[in-house]
């Protein structure tokens, strides 16, 4: 196990937070006057893009190239929104890296709206994240009395504002359209696309949503350069490093900065310090409660959106939630999809009627009422809901659903022959 290079959490110290003299000791807002003093828009976009830099929200959307969507040259108001919603079940990392470093999110927003010509941000945050709040209160305070937030920052003619907006609670107020509505003070469904956020977003205006760790990324970019980005990852394909959530039946649950491609089973051991109560690994899910599982067979692959991807399985934050044999996988799944419909937002069909239905037939199987022609019944919703819904917040539930079909299809049918719960 070699050292992995840290940047997200280079300052970290659990349990603190890093002020924002300790920022600048350690290369803060470098990485900004570098830029505003050499660096055009556009070639921090072509930077940004030939660094492979992937979405840290979850659907790993090129970050460059969605910049390159941008009309930096339409007049402003021009937004830039930062997504720290973070409820997804198994997601903590933005959480984490705002605790430890709420500076590098500031200027790693400064930044890119600085390569997007955009002149006003919000930091959009989730309601519990009451230390991170006030982490990012006291940074912004700190970086306009420096000068870096406000009027022609450190004298290059740009001007950019940034804002706090807390969000109301709801899963669905990450999803970026509903969380424009949200800011607009809107009931949060999502919006129609297209128009893009790009072309209309806030309050009708130009908008780029990006997450936090995507952010918090751009300083090292620029201070690092693209090539050196890549090379952070251990798979060719991969670029950078990931924060890794860890939760579930390890010994260790905490969140890590390691290499993208770091392969699973390295992960477990080595960082999560194995499964826990000397039991053996079963599965888990790699990126969240809408990933599809991965299982033992699977411990040799590189956690990177492509390799996964090609497995059946997401990417998605990173935040791997591990299962021991001892787990049943239908109690796993019906739980997750019990999350999925509490939060949908009841505009579509699809989702809005049929999560509780697969909710109820897995409960029904689950207490070992359960028969073949349910086992059916819940192929045939994964197949009506799945690409069907108005958002994502469906097809994420479909996930785990399609894990448990592919991966533990015996399992369910021990259920229903056995007429009880195996586990
Ligand atoms: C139901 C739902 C919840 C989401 N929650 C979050 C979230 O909490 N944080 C986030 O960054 N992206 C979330 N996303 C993804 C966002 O819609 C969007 O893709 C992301 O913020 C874009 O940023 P990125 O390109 O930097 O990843 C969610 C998507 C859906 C469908
Ligand atoms: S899939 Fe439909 S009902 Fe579910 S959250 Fe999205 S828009 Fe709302």
């Amino acid at each position: 196990m070699s050292a992995t290079p840290q940047l997200l959490f280079k300052n970290r110290v659990p349990g603190k937070t890093v002020s924002y003299k300790d920022y600048c000791k350690t290369g803060g807002y470098t990485a900004l006057e570098k830029a505003l003093k050499g660096m055009s828009p556009a070639e921090i976009v072509t930077l940004v893009k030939a660094s492979g830099l992937r979405g840290r929200g979850g659907a790993g959307f090129s970050t460059g190239l969605k910049w390159s969507f941008f009309p930096a040259d339409k007049p402003a108001p021009k937004y830039l929104v930062c997504n720290c919603d973070e409820m997804e079940p198994g997601t903590y990392k933005d959480g984490e890296l705002l605790a430890a470093d709420p500076h590098q999110l500031i200027e790693g927003m400064i930044l890119s709206a600085y390569a997007l010509n955009a002149d006003t941000g919000y930091i959009f945050i989730r309601y519990a994240y009451d230390q991170q709040l006030k982490n990012l209160q006291q940074a912004v305070a700190e970086a306009t009395a420096a000068g870096y937030l406000g009027k022609n920052i450190c004298g290059s003619g740009f001007d950019f504002e940034l804002h706090l907006h807390g969000s109301a609670g709801r899963y669905i107020l990450g999803e970026e359209t509903a969380l424009l509505n949200g800011l607009e003070g809107q009931r949060p469904n999502p919006r129609l696309k297209p128009p893009f956020p790009a072309q209309s977003g806030l309050f009708g205006r130009p908008t780029t949503v990006n997450n936090v760790e995507t952010l918090a990324n751009i300083p090292h970019i620029v201070n690092g350069g693209a090539e050196w980005f890549k090379g952070l990852a251990r798979n060719h394909e991969g670029a950078g490093t990931k924060l890794f959530g860890l939760s579930g039946h390890l010994n260790v649950t905490e969140c890590f900065e390691l290499p993208v491609g770091i392969p699973l089973g390295e992960l477990i051991e080595a960082y999560g310090g194995g499964v826990w109560r000397n039991r053996k690994f079963k599965a888990c899910l790699p990126g969240g409660a809408s990933t599809p599982y991965l299982t033992g067979e699977h411990l040799d692959i590189a956690l990177d959106f492509d390799p996964l991807a090609a497995v059946g399985s997401r990417f998605g934050t990173a935040g791997v939630t591990v299962f021991d044999d001892q787990t049943c996988m239908l109690r796993v799944t019906l739980n997750l999809l019990r999350f999925f419909a509490r939060e949908s937002c009841g505009w579509c069909t699809p989702c809005r009627d049929g999560l509780p239905l697969v909710c109820w037939l897995l409960e029904k199987i689950e207490n070992g009422e359960g028969t073949l022609d349910d086992l059916q019944m819940l192929r045939d919703q994964q197949q009506h809901i799945s690409g069907r819904s108005f958002c994502a917040l469906a097809d994420g539930a479909m996930g785990p659903l399609d894990g448990l079909l592919r991966l533990f299809e015996q399992e369910v049918i021990d259920h229903i022959d056995k007429g009880r719960c195996p586990f």
